[in-house]
């Protein structure tokens, strides 16, 4: 095989990219570690650490052919010529920045295990999402070296959301190459676009500076979470005032200038990244004395913030006030569709809330029970967990949607209102639902932005 690439960090990121990276190139050794032996032992078994639709097939033709994964960091450092890293940068919880700027330690801590184990130059690729200008900090301590080694950084963010992880990487709609406008770290971005070459069309392979790589990453989640924030925000305009938040979105999306994606009101933007890239972005602006910016990013996370204590809100107004002691079914708990993930996933905070409330929650998800149970671990409430929904919604007075995934729509609604309690509610903080349909059997629907479907009289309400 020609090079080897290691990845260090077997994560969301890790794990699926390099598994594309290592089928599309055949001549290349790909070789992902991470020093978490549980995860790398799945991603050797026949039951992945991550659900990803068609990533089974995709791992499954590469491994052990050229994809390795091993916690063996150490010799993936001494062999491989090129080291992506895609390790976590979550929000920093203490110290200067803490609640807002990026805890850099791990990324430190490859950085150091990269100038220890180093015999050769290297490439390092800064998969993770980073603070603009975290490529210079890691270029003085890489270049700290006293084995004379040289370290070109290249920055090389990852757009793959998840749910779609392998699609993505399949056919993205870019590549992002950045790298400092020096002859070395020139040749080492032409390295890094002759793998990408091996699969991703030339035009889709935009190359750019260090700096403008890095903070396009954080832009780009920024924009994306803008539009959500933005049309959460008009869905709450829609409940007062008749309008229909799905009309509204198809009729601005209609508009090429805008487009039609990322419109969809819910309960809010959910996901380990959208929240601390965009605090990340206002800690920066702050950093370089640029409050007013700072305050127009911030609040698109307190839009989503307030999206999601609505929600619970109307749930409260519309079930008399209290749901003490009433069962509520939780449908989805993931962040979203097609992911067992549920990193700040607004369900996690609905159900916290109803919970205050003293509801008892009956959670199903298709998914996500798992990573449910531990969100919720250390809750005093009265909790289940059901992977059939008929028995999650036996019982209950209310059915709360918190993910869109498709299958909800195809349950057997009519057998669910029977064994319900009546009134029966169904609140969806999705809008995925056929509103009507239920009227007519009997539901009282609440949607998101919408008009509600009630059989309450005024004075019931
Ligand atoms: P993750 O937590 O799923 O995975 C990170 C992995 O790195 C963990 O398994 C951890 O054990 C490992 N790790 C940490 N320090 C290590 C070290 N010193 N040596 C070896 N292994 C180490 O995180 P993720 O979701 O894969 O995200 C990784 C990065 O990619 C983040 O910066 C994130 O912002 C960015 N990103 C994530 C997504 C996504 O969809 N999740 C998409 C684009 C970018
Ligand atoms: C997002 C970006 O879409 C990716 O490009 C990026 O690489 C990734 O973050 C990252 O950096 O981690 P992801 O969070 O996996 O990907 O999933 P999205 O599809 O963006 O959904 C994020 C959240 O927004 C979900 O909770 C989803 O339900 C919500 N959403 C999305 C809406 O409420 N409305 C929409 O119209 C779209």
């Amino acid at each position: 095989m020609k090079k080897t690439i290691l990845c260090i960090g077997a994560g969301y990121v890790g794990g699926p990219t390099m598994a594309v990276m290592a089928d599309n190139c055949p001549d290349y050794k790909v070789i992902v570690v991470d020093m978490n032996e549980e995860r790398i032992n799945a991603w050797n078994s026949d039951e992945l650490p991550i659900y990803e639709p068609g990533l089974d097939e995709v791992v499954k033709r590469a491994r052990n052919r050229n994809l390795f994964f091993s916690t063996d960091i150490i010799a993936g450092i001494k062999e491989a010529s090129i080291i992506f890293v895609s390790v976590n940068t979550p929000t920093k919880t203490f110290g200067a920045g803490a609640g807002k700027a990026a805890d850099l330690q791990f990324w430190e801590k490859t950085a150091r295990d990269i100038i220890e184990h180093s015999k050769h130059d290297k490439i390092v690729v800064e998969k993770s999402t980073l603070p603009v200008r975290t490529a210079e900090a890691m270029r003085r301590i890489l270049q700290s070296n006293t084995k004379n080694l040289n370290f070109d950084i290249i920055s090389n963010p990852e757009f793959m959301a998840e749910g779609t992880a392998v699609t993505d990487l399949q056919t993205p709609d870019r590549v992002l190459i950045g790298a400092l406008e020096t002859v070395s770290g020139q040749k080492a971005m032409q390295r890094i676009k002759d793998i990408y070459l091996h699969w991703v069309p030339e035009e889709k392979i935009k190359t750019t500076n260090l700096w403008s790589s890095e903070l396009s990453k954080l832009v780009s989640n920024a924009m994306l979470a803008q539009r959500i924030s933005s049309v959460n925000s008009i869905s709450a305009l829609c409940e007062k005032t008749d309008a229909n938040i799905l009309e509204v979105s198809a009729a601005m999306g209609m508009d090429s200038r805008i487009g039609a994606k990322f419109l969809r009101a819910g309960i809010g933007f959910g996901g380990s990244c959208f929240k601390k890239d965009i605090l990340n972005l206002v800690y920066l602006c702050e950093f370089y004395g640029l409050p007013e910016v700072a305050a127009y990013w911030e609040q698109v996370v307190k839009i989503n913030e307030y999206q999601a204590t609505r929600f619970v809100s109307k749930i409260l107004n519309n079930m008399f006030n209290s749901v003490a002691s009433k069962k509520i079914a939780i449908f989805g708990f993931a962040f979203k569709a097609d992911t067992g993930d549920t990193r700040e996933s607004p369900a996690i905070t609905v159900s916290k809330m109803l919970l205050e409330e003293r509801a008892t929650l009956a959670i199903h998800d298709p998914e996500a029970l798992k990573n449910a149970k531990l969100d919720l671990a250390d809750e005093t409430g009265d909790i289940s967990y059901h992977c059939d929904p008929y028995k999650a919604a036996k019982g209950a007075h209310a059915i709360v949607v918190l993910t869109d995934w498709k299958q909800f729509q195809g349950y057997d609604y009519e057998r669910i209102f029977k064994s319900m309690e009546k009134p029966a509610f169904i609140f969806d903080g999705r809008n995925i639902l056929d509103h009507k349909k239920l009227f007519k059997l009997g539901f009282n629907v609440f949607p998101l932005g919408q008009r509600e479907y009630s059989h309450l009289t005024e004075i019931e309400k």
